[in-house]
């Protein structure tokens, strides 16, 4: 038998008992998949949210940002399908139970079908043919499939009636397409325009899992661009060039990394291209972390036959009137953070051949901290503290007193922090501190009044664009 890999597991185990991230619930004995950023997860969030922005808001003179509701009037998933199709098809096995989607089974175990092709009853047909096995007990019997419906459901006011059902949103784009009039009304622009949004979006996976790969609720960053027919494959370049400047910028390396084109069976109806980025994930292969679609008109001919609103635009100098066509850069944000963190992560021989360390080799402006400042001995605490609060407003830094020197570079070492700054007996003297650079583990002397722009050199220097 090959040994398994398990690489993935390894580190996110440590990626839990770091603080990464916590089990969702865990003193309620978790809820599954259900997973809590700690402290080090946010501050990698926040950064990398700051730079999903700065590059596709502020460095895209198009685009700009707004931040919709979660629950919208249900009549806008009716009007985009996702009522009547957002469904998974769901069987259980018989004997163990355990429950599977149907086209997940077909997938993986009959290499020589395409499975996007199939409507459920050739689906349905295939699974009760005897061709696939439950993957947790071997045998080969399951339910008929059903059609899952895949939106959260709730209810708004104090009634659980019909009439005040509602859905908790499944992707953040909508709530960009039903504002487009309001954005190009206020902000007076032109096409073409894209609108950004980063937010949390619910979805009732059948089979959720791989830690944070497939959660039921993840954060999306997404843009809608909008500009006028017939520019469709222009658009299309330019956002697939951007995006692979973006991943670039986050330091992936870049034979983890590949664009791959959907084939034209595996294209939604209304989309004449789409091209998924996808990351090759430690000891899952290949998966998913964008897709950059050319919807058409799709979406706000829809919105226009359900709500009776005009969403046309009108050229101001050609007097033209038209639907615009929209470009769909989709990024899943807890994907991508997923995909930085295995990236980076290596445990790494030192020279003695004997001792080894982990090491999470995040670029300097994604780190959780970009310095840790700690004193030589506790005798030096106040003085570094000083040294601490001085750089703290402007960088994100801790201050770490506990163990040996040592021992704490390891421990910052193992959670990506570019810099540690040690404040030791000659410091007082020459008011000076070392600095010890995570990759190299190089050190140099610093003066303390010359740190901030010491680090922000590096930070600088470090940007990938
Ligand atoms: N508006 C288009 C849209 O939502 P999608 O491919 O369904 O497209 C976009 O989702 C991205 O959102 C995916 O590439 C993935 O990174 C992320 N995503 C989707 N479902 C997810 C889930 N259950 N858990 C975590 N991330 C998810």
């Amino acid at each position: 038998m090959p040994e398994k890999d398990d690489t993935f597991e390894k580190i996110t185990t440590h990626l839990i008992t770091s603080g990464f991230v916590y089990p969702g619930s865990e003193i309620y004995g978790g809820l599954s998949n259900s997973w809590d950023y700690g402290p080090l997860g946010v501050l990698l969030k926040n950064h990398l949210k700051d730079l999903w922005l700065r590059h596709f808001v502020r460095e895209i003179e198009y685009n700009v940002q707004i931040d919709p509701a979660i629950i919208m009037n249900p009549k806008v998933w009716e009007a985009t399908g996702h009522v009547a199709n957002f469904h998974d098809p769901l069987v259980d096995c018989k004997y163990c139970h355990s429950r599977f989607r149907a086209d997940d089974l077909v997938k993986e175990q009959c290499p020589d079908i395409d499975v996007d092709g199939l409507d459920q009853k050739a689906l349905n047909e295939i699974v009760q043919s005897g061709r696939v096995v439950c993957p947790k007990c071997g045998k080969s019997q399951f339910t008929e499939i059903r059609q899952f419906q895949m939106m959260f459901k709730t209810f708004i006011g104090v009634t659980e009636e019909k009439s005040s059902a509602v859905y908790l949103r499944p992707e953040t784009a909508q709530g960009i397409f039903v504002n487009f009039k309001n954005v190009l009304r206020t902000t007076r622009r032109k096409l073409p325009i894209g609108i950004c949004d980063i937010g949390k979006a619910f979805r009732n996976e059948i089979t959720p899992g791989n830690f944070t790969f497939r959660t039921r609720e993840f954060e999306q960053m997404e843009i809608e661009f909008f500009f006028k027919p017939g520019e469709d494959e222009k658009w299309f370049a330019f956002y697939k060039e951007n995006c692979r400047q973006f991943v670039e910028r986050l330091g992936l390396r870049p034979d983890h990394v590949r664009f791959r084109n959907h084939e034209k069976e595996e294209l939604a109806f209304y989309s004449s291209a789409t091209t998924d980025i996808e990351y090759l994930f430690p000891s899952l292969g290949w998966g998913e972390l964008m897709g950059i679609a050319c919807r058409g008109d799709y979406d706000l001919k829809r919105h226009m036959e359900k709500s009776s609103q005009d969403l046309t635009y009108l050229d101001s100098e050609t007097h033209e009137k038209y639907v615009p066509h929209v470009v769909e850069p989709s990024f899943g944000l807890d994907r991508l953070m997923l995909a930085l963190l295995m990236d980076s992560y290596e445990v790494e021989k030192l020279e003695d051949g004997k001792d080894e360390r982990i090491v999470m080799h995040l670029a300097y402006e994604l780190a959780p901290y970009t310095a840790a400042v700690m004193p030589l001995s506790n005798a030096l605490k106040e003085e570094a503290l000083e040294v601490f609060r001085m750089i703290h407003p402007e960088f994100d830094a801790i201050f770490d007193t506990t163990g040996s020197i040592g021992k704490r570079y390891r421990r910052e070492d193992a959670i990506g922090t570019p810099f540690c700054v040690t404040y030791d007996f000659d410091s007082k003297n020459d008011h000076m501190v070392t600095i010890r650079e995570r990759d190299s583990m190089k050190q140099e002397r610093v003066a303390i009044d010359n740190l901030a722009d010491y680090l922000h050199d590096k930070m600088r220097k470090d940007r990938r664009l």
